[in-house]
């Protein structure tokens, strides 16, 4: 994890937030890469689960909302974790990640577990009164529910269908940690799938399916990836059901991914509390029902780092008949957040330096490019196997002064190819469209 930690500083993924000050606990930027990265994270979610399917449509709620959404949902009364504290050094834990009684730092005695609201409170207006509180979503589903009757009566969309939805969430976690595995601050991908009754554990099974292979085609090693059911005891106050697809992380086997049977908890909870009908009229049956919802519930910033995880490799290979080691991020394509480098050999000649740059900016308005000519070619090499760019395409004198054709090196095979230059972008966009 030190590793990934320490790359993804140096090269512009993550960094520590507010770092100029200290920093402040479990927040952190994305640099220029990560913010790339993530956004390919995300976007191939929503191309996967909104964008190339007619069952499932999205929506962008408020991050704050009502309070009594919160009171309904049961979060005011259940979204808690057992928090101790250390009578000795004042440390605080939360009791189920503490073997035995005493504290884990200095061995004093603990106090009696109580319960913790994780929900970050804030007031609306400038008067700080019980009537003003308000609450920063700490998961970003229940806007889908609430919007249930708006969703239905504005898409007219029949069982079963689903509502998508990418944002931030917030939670007061009392040991965030690990990097961005867990912090206070977060960006979910949720979907509510809404079904018929009876016909649920179905779509559960589906779902679970749809979202361990989704890891598995954008890259992800199927034995880094692993089901875990919840046990009756561990269900959360909605679910009948729960699967997480949990990832080996350098920690290990942790939560990637939940996947929960919610029944029809939340929609008959919100129309009991706002006195509104959330339920769906089946013509064929002629009446109302409250549909069931399977929700498949992702983290934006935890999948972005499995996804550094899973593709970080030290390869070491045969150069000139001597060992060669090099570092590389083997991300998956649409997944990578720069695409193909372009690089004089030489960057003391204009010429060659001016061809690269045209060439760069050429491919940059198909997709993501760079130009580099800060190093020698085996170090700029090095330096983009590094952040994972798939292609690197070098200029050289013979570029210029002979047949106009340029190297392409692919990232994973080192492999070297040389095609003319007016087909490089041809070329790229053909594999970048490929299916794999
Ligand atoms: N609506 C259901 C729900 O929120 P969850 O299992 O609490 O379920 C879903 O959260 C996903 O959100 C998790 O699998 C994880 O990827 C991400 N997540 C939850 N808490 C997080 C945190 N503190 N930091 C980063 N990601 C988090």
């Amino acid at each position: 994890m030190e590793t990934i930690v320490n790359l993804c500083k140096a090269r512009g993924f993550v960094f520590q937030s507010s770092e100029i000050y200290g920093g402040i606990g479990s927040s952190y930027d994305y640099g220029p890469l990560g913010v790339e990265l993530k956004r390919n994270v995300k976007e191939a979610w929503w191309r996967d689960m909104v964008a190339t399917r007619d069952d499932i449509v999205g929506l962008d709620s408020a991050i704050i909302l009502n309070p009594k959404v919160w009171e309904a949902s049961g979060h005011l009364e259940h979204f808690t974790d057992p928090l101790v504290d250390c009578k000795q050094c004042r440390q605080r834990f939360r009791a189920d990640d503490i073997e035995g009684d005493r504290c884990p730092v200095c061995g004093g005695e603990l106090t009696e577990p109580r319960q913790f609201n994780t929900m970050f409170k804030t007031f609306i207006g400038p008067v700080e009164d019980e009537a003003s509180v308000a609450y920063l979503r700490p998961e970003t589903c229940q806007g889908i529910f609430i919007n249930f009757a708006n969703i239905l009566q504005a898409s007219r969309k029949k069982l079963p269908f689903g509502v998508a939805q990418i944002g931030k969430s917030f939670r007061n976690e009392i040991t965030p940690g690990n990097f961005i595995f867990r912090t206070r601050e977060f960006e979910q991908m949720e979907m509510e799938y809404f079904v018929y009754p009876g016909t649920d554990e179905e779509w559960f099974d589906y779902w679970v399916n749809e979202r361990f292979n989704w890891y598995v085609k954008y890259g992800i090693k199927k034995e880094n990836l692993r089901l875990r059911q919840h046990p009756k005891e561990q269900l959360s106050h909605y679910s009948k059901a729960t699967t997480d697809i949990e990832y080996n992380y350098p920690f290990g086997w942790a939560e990637l991914e939940g996947i929960a049977n919610r029944t029809d908890f939340d929609l008959t909870a919100h129309s009991r509390a706002s006195g509104k009908d959330l339920t769906y009229f089946d013509e064929a049956r002629g009446e109302h029902i409250t549909p069931y919802v399977i929700e498949p519930a992702a983290g934006a910033d935890r999948a972005t780092l499995v996804f550094l995880l899973d593709a970080y490799e030290v390869e070491t290979f045969e150069k000139g008949g001597k060992k060669d080691k090099r570092t590389v991020l083997r991300f998956h394509k649409d997944i990578a957040p720069v695409k193909a480098a372009v690089m004089p050999l030489l960057r003391n000649r204009p010429d060659l330096v001016e061809t690269a740059k045209k060439l760069a900016q050429d491919l940059q308005k198909a997709f993501p490019t760079m130009y580099d000519d800060t190093g020698s070619i085996g170090r700029l090499y090095r330096r983009q196997d590094e952040i994972g760019t798939l292609w690197c395409i070098t200029i050289d004198v013979q570029t210029v002064e002979e047949d106009n054709q340029v190297t392409i090196r692919d990232r994973d095979t080192m492999q070297q190819i040389r095609i003319p230059i007016e087909g490089v972008k041809k070329y790229l966009t053909e594999q970048l469209g490929k299916d794999c």
